[in-house]
């Protein structure tokens, strides 16, 4: 079964954003040469689900979407047109997974890029398999928190963790078996 992962970085005190959806922050962890694993994760992921906010967010800041040769599905409660592999979604994460699931049998990773809305959505009914955290060495004080109200209580286990001289700590946690 296709594994469904999030993969994002949080501050210390476990915000994704500022307020102000700012995340110049995180280039306090930018060194020459090291992408923290990114490069070899994405290699594996063939679908992206992420929140609208996230994706305008992404946008903002480059001109060209950087998962556009993988299907990728934008939550979104404002119906809007597909482009290329971007389709349009509006409803129960759940439910866009198990069809994701369905129609699509290859071995690749489903990457969950954000932004909290889905994470929480997600959280609500168990959905990630896998959970890999960036800590960026920095306490931001407020902004939009990872983990931003209740769910039900999930046993994780640790399958690594990394630890980085820019001071970036990296945690994957898979949804424990017993
Ligand atoms: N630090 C990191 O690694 C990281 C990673 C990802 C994101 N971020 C940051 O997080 C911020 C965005 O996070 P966010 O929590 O505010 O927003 P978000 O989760 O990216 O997007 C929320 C939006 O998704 C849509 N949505 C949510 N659930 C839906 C559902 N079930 N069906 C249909 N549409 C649904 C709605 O869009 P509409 O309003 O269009 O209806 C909603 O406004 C940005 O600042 C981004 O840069 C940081």
């Amino acid at each position: 079964m296709k594994k469904f992962v999030l993969y994002i970085a949080m501050s210390i005190d476990g915000y994704i954003a500022k307020h102000d959806d700012d995340i110049s922050w995180l280039s306090i962890v930018e060194r020459e040469g090291e992408d923290y694993g990114y490069h070899d994760f994405i290699q594996s992921v063939d679908t992206v689900i992420l929140g609208r906010k996230t994706y305008t967010k992404v946008m903002s800041m480059t001109d060209e979407f950087p998962h556009k040769h993988k299907k990728t599905y934008i939550l979104s409660r404002t119906p809007k047109a597909n482009e290329g592999n971007i389709e349009y979604y509006n409803g129960n994460i759940a439910a866009l997974l198990e069809k994701i699931r369905k129609e699509n049998t290859m071995q690749g990773i489903v990457f969950c890029d954000g932004g909290a809305d889905i994470v929480q959505q997600c959280l609500q009914t168990h959905l990630f398999d896998t959970i890999i955290i960036s800590i960026i060495p920095i306490l931001l004080g407020g902004g939009i928190r990872l983990f931003s109200s209740e769910y039900p209580l999930q046993r994780m286990e640790l399958v690594r963790s990394a630890t980085f001289p820019s001071g970036l700590v990296q945690v994957w946690y898979k949804k424990y078996e017993e």
